[in-house]
């Protein structure tokens, strides 16, 4: 194990070279410009799995392509198997002028790596890959069978993950998934995250007049589907930060004692998350406390508003539409077809007869629950103690990774979540970074955990 460690410590400069390497593709998952950089980034990191001793293909889908990697096995072999699951695709960029340097030309600057996919997710799986190049540059054994798997669709949704689960249930059978692709509260603080947020996600536009009109000849007379959108959007919360969708809640698993305690433990304190965030005020349902607000509740947000005229300067339309991008954030108990159906059904029930509503619907998944106290998250635990020189904390995280349900209804495995990124890496922001302390320590908790995790 000693020559593990030694070997990942002596070679922490190349790593981050070859990470820079990986980050330069513009793996932008949401743009149909981009299928040709997610298709070059998947065939180096296949190329890369060869060099560092695994057996590696890409496996093409409908969508974006998935990364298969194995160490080399005998058909007899009777390690216990495990899947590494992470995803090289990213998040869109924009704005772009907000970037202190550009997304895909990574900078090192203190000690962190800055660029679009840092730490969502290639600098967070990367450490994994390094842990096994590590066991096999050096010979050492490792006591587990791992299969990676690296998809290019999660940040939309996991759509073609899914299906290669069905068809390829057999192979990947395994007794945990394990996924660094979650956060932590600090350097102090590694983290196992026993909980995610689901999420539904949906567009709805507003049709009014046939097409943009001149806001002082007929300006009064017809709707303008930016109020009317804007009215309708004011209806779904109150002042105290609740939906009041009629049946929002009903589904929703309320919050046990243990929960609240955990939650009350967590690091990071409401002044500097407002800090951290810069909001004149933090604002959340009443009743709950900053940390259960955004990982244990439900939530209604607009993530993207546009009408009418963009450009410099005015423009005096009526806009002829206004569209809102929305997701919900669901937590246990809550069926996303179900809460759909009840936001669709307001949201037509509300809308005057001026405008047309016109809906989209995207993806969703159920929110995940795992025990943090089975044999297997214990194991994690201890990798991640002896990693880090700190007691590891268990959390709850508001973010979703969707496809960790088909996970457990198809393989019937469960995910390790063992975060490594930080409060301030700005993930899906700009000026996104990924701590080099982080990385190298993700390295050395990958090492541990498959002795960890052998023993159980
Ligand atoms: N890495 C995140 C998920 C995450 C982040 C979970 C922080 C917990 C803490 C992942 O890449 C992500 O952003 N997922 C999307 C899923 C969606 C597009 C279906 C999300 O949560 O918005
Ligand atoms: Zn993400």
């Amino acid at each position: 194990m000693q020559a593990v460690l030694d070997y990942l410590k002596r070679n922490q400069t190349r790593f981050v070279a070859e990470l820079c390497e990986l980050l330069r593709f513009p793996s932008v998952s949401a743009q149909p410009q981009h299928k040709k950089d997610l298709r070059a980034c998947a065939e180096w990191l296949v190329s890369h799995c060869r060099a560092i001793g695994l057996e590696a293909k890409l496996c093409p889908t409908a969508g974006h392509p998935i990364v298969l990697a194995k160490t080399p096995r005998d058909k007899k072999s009777r390690k216990p198997h495990f899947m590494v699951y992470g995803h090289y695709d990213v998040q869109p960029p924009e704005p772009l002028d907000l970037w202190q340097s550009p997304p895909f030309a990574p900078r090192i600057v203190g000690k962190s790596i800055y660029a679009r996919g840092s730490t969502d997710n290639k600098g967070q799986f990367f450490s994994h890959l390094k842990a096994v190049e590590a066991y096999h540059k050096t010979g050492t054994p490792l006591l587990c069978n791992l299969t990676f798997v690296l998809e290019g669709e999660e940040e939309v949704g996991s759509e073609s993950l899914s299906a290669f689960l069905k068809t390829h249930r057999r192979d990947l059978a395994c007794k945990a998934v394990v996924i660094s692709d979650t956060g932590m509260p600090g350097l102090k603080y590694p983290a196992l995250t026993y909980a995610l947020r689901g999420i539904i996600a949906f567009e709805i536009t507003l049709h009014g007049p046939a097409r943009d009109l001149h806001s002082g000849v007929f300006g009064g007379a017809v709707e303008n589907p930016a109020m009317a959108l804007a009215r309708l959007l004011a209806q779904v919360r109150d002042v105290n930060g609740r939906v009041t969708i009629p049946g929002f809640y009903q589904e929703v698993a309320p919050l046990s004692r243990f929960e609240r305690q955990q939650a009350a433990r967590y690091p990071l304190k409401d002044a500097q998350l407002k800090k951290l965030l810069g909001p004149p005020e933090l604002f959340g349902e009443r009743g709950f406390t900053p940390t259960e607000q955004r990982s244990a509740r439900p939530t209604f947000e607009i993530n993207g508003l546009t009408s009418g005229y963009q450009g410099d300067g005015s423009k005096t339309i009526v806009p002829s539409w206004a569209r809102a991008k929305i997701t919900c954030r669901l937590v246990p108990e809550q069926k996303p077809e179900h809460v759909r159906k009840t936001v669709l059904a307001y949201l037509k029930k509300i809308c005057p007869p001026t405008v047309r509503l016109e809906i989209s619907a995207g993806h969703g998944a159920e929110a995940y629950h795992v025990s943090p106290t089975s044999p297997l998250a214990q194991a994690s635990i201890r990798a991640l103690r002896q990693a880090f020189g700190a007691e590891p904390i268990l959390m709850r995280e508001g973010g979703s990774i969707p496809i960790v349900n088909q996970f457990k209804k198809i393989l019937g495995a469960d995910s390790l979540l063992l975060g490594l990124g930080l409060p301030d890496d700005n993930a899906h922001s700009p000026n996104e970074k990924f701590h080099l302390a982080c990385f190298a320590k993700g390295q050395r908790m990958s090492a541990l955990l498959w002795q960890e995790l052998a023993r159980v």
